[in-house]
């Protein structure tokens, strides 16, 4: 059985602290599941940390259709939450419930999340109605990187701090099932898991959040381009690579590689017979 909306709630209920982490195929939504997390959220991080962007801009909804589909047939236990790229929620409620319903019915997700709070709240309103789970994501919000002039601290001021709390309580109203707080100061993010009933999930957001969200590849340190302040370092995935791939090249370089268990024989006489 999946993980539930409803356990997800039950999290915050019982005061119990919940790690979720993004992956974007299949041998990573393996090991990820096989580890017990609960929710692994399909991000449009995709953009950066494996299409090789600059921001979450360019991906498009097949891009993500295509990445959530390698990682639902990875994850037998974890709910896969698949998110909304940019453009893709914002022009009309047609169009958002046609591309949210792609997650669910063509790539097997369970939820969506989309950006925004108080100005996505009525989009939010109709996908949880027509039975499409929705996780929100306030405070910095990646695709709206230009108009936010950068990857800045949000919510320190007291009319920002009023913005974050306004959007996650109308995501509560909403009716999404938790939200993520992304790049918010400690204090705020604690403030706010106290006054909304849904599990708010932290990146950059301090410890008072009910749960945390990570980027595998900023976690694993397989994506070196640019680390950001809020990522875990609890690998090093890169320089094993390095060191695989020097070392088969040089394997192949001095005659090492392939060793006799790597090749197939024959019957000698064969070839015998194809010398002459
Ligand atoms: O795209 C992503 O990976 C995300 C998480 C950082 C929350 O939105
Ligand atoms: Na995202």
């Amino acid at each position: 059985m999946r993980t539930t909306i409803q356990q997800i709630k039950d999290f915050k209920l019982k005061g119990e602290k919940f790690a979720v982490l993004t992956a974007y195929d299949y041998p990573t939504a393996q090991i990820v599941d096989r580890c017990g997390i609960p929710v692994i959220l399909v991000g449009d991080s995709l953009g950066n940390v494996v299409l090789g962007y600059d921001s979450t801009i360019p991906v498009t909804i097949d891009d993500m259709i295509h990445h959530t589909k390698a990682v639902v047939r990875g994850a037998q236990k974890a709910m896969v939450v698949g998110d909304m790229p940019f453009m893709t929620y914002q022009i009309n409620i047609e169009d958002t419930l046609r591309n949210a319903a792609r997650f669910l019915q063509e790539a097997g997700a369970q939820a969506v999340k989309l950006e925004g709070g108080v100005t996505v709240a009525d989009k939010v309103k109709k996908l949880v109605v027509c039975g499409i789970p929705v996780m929100g994501h306030i405070g910095l919000t990646p695709q709206s990187i230009n108009q936010l002039s950068g990857h800045k601290v949000q919510g320190r001021s007291i009319e920002a701090a009023r913005r974050v709390l306004a959007d996650a309580k109308a995501l509560e109203e909403a009716g999404a099932f938790a939200v993520v707080l992304e790049t918010i100061p400690a204090e705020l993010a604690a403030f706010i898991t106290s006054r909304i009933s849904i599990p708010t999930i932290g990146i950059g957001a301090g410890l008072g959040c009910d749960g945390q969200v990570q980027v595998i590849s900023d976690l694993l340190g397989l994506f070196t381009d640019f680390v950001p302040k809020h990522a875990g370092q609890y690998g090093t995935l890169a320089q094993l690579m390095s060191k695989g791939i020097a070392d088969y090249a040089n394997d192949v370089i001095n005659g090492s590689f392939p060793a006799a268990q790597h090749s197939f024989t024959m019957d000698p006489a064969v070839i015998d017979e194809l010398r002459h």
